[in-house]
């Protein structure tokens, strides 16, 4: 799948909304792996931008991922809920709770980003996009991938017409790329087993790969790539913040879980402070969570307080080492 766009090495750099920078999806393509720009937070012209500001670096080809948008309906008595159950953390950090939350819709101003910048690859998560935008994309030649976590997904993503999907495993750092009902947690080499054969659209596949035994398993299963997020988290090229990049490094086995709490939708971090203090807490939907804890994380990273951060990683991150993009792909490929 991937040798269609003259990429030989079976590997996708996973987009990361928030965290993948111009930086990484360059080395990352350079590297002889597809690079992915993590557009889901930004709007149409940061989009642009960053897709204008990869291109500087690399005239190999890339992807873009984006956010697919559910309806939302704000139940106003939940949105008080949620933001009473934020309080204390508002008080601790000392900054005034967040009275509104606009929810702007980028989508689209998205959408028409990738198509007029022509880039090569659109990828998707939390859904299948609409029938129209999908013609769009195609009339464009633009080659699309979708996300599924379950096999029933997988099935919906090839008979909406995508060229290849992403199966994510349990074990993934970020958000759950879910999109039906109820959330099933399957492992990734699960997921693949119950997968493969079943579509016959490439099969991408995802969750705590971390070692070149599990990326040559995953091939000889039947995929064609892998995608690696976490792995690429402490990369040199990388720019998070050393709270979080000293938290991946120093976390250990079995530290990691999933929690609704910071932006409405399952993700997969470090536990912490506030993943444990919310737990049970009323959570407002996706995207509106997102914005009601938006200013935690960022006045957390100010005041140097791991413990409100939210600090996406997965399962296998205690295995991730400092290395550059080029040494962490040379290592979990050698043994192809
Ligand atoms: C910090 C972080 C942010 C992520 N953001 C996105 C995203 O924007 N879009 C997406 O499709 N997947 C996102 N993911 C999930 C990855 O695509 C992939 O499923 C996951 O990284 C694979 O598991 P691993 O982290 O154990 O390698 C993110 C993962 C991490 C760790």
């Amino acid at each position: 799948m991937l040798q269609q766009f003259q990429i030989t090495k079976p590997m996708i750099q996973a987009p990361m909304a928030g965290v993948t920078t111009p930086q990484l999806v360059i080395a990352s393509c350079e590297a002889g792996i597809l690079g992915s720009i993590g557009a889901g937070y930004l709007n149409g012209d940061d989009t642009r931008a960053f897709i204008q500001a990869v291109k500087k670096g690399t005239d190999k080809p890339f992807a873009v991922n984006l956010f697919v948008q559910a309806d939302l309906t704000i139940d106003v008595k939940v949105l008080q809920e949620a933001r009473v159950a934020l309080q204390p953390i508002y008080d601790e950090l000392n900054i005034p709770p967040v009275q509104t939350v606009i929810s702007t819709d980028v989508y689209s101003d998205q959408l028409q980003a990738v198509i007029d910048e022509q880039v090569a690859i659109c990828s998707f998560t939390f859904g299948i996009p609409a029938v129209d935008d999908i013609k769009r994309l195609k009339e464009a030649g633009i080659y699309t991938i979708g996300t599924a976590t379950t096999l029933q997904e997988a099935q919906a993503v090839e008979a909406a017409g995508l060229d290849a999907v992403v199966l994510q495993g349990s074990e993934a750092g970020g958000h759950r790329g879910t999109f039906t009902e109820p959330l099933q947690l399957i492992s990734t080499e699960e997921l693949l087993t119950q997968v493969i054969g079943q579509v016959t659209i490439p099969v991408i596949v995802a969750g705590g790969i971390a070692t070149a035994a599990q990326v040559k398993n995953a091939l000889t299963q039947g995929a064609e790539a892998v995608q690696v997020g976490t792995a690429f988290l402490v990369a040199a090229e990388t720019e998070i913040s050393p709270l979080y990049k000293q938290a991946v490094l120093q976390s250990e086995n079995g530290t990691t879980t999933l929690t609704k709490a910071f932006t409405g939708k399952y993700a997969r971090g470090l536990k912490n402070d506030f993943t444990e203090r919310l737990k049970d807490a009323v959570v407002a939907p996706y995207p509106l969570q997102h914005h009601l804890t938006l200013a935690i994380r960022k006045e957390s990273t100010a005041q140097g307080r791991p413990e409100f951060l939210s600090l996406w990683m997965g399962e296998n991150g205690h295995l991730a080492k400092e290395a550059t993009v080029e040494q962490i792909v040379e290592e979990l490929l050698q043994d192809l």
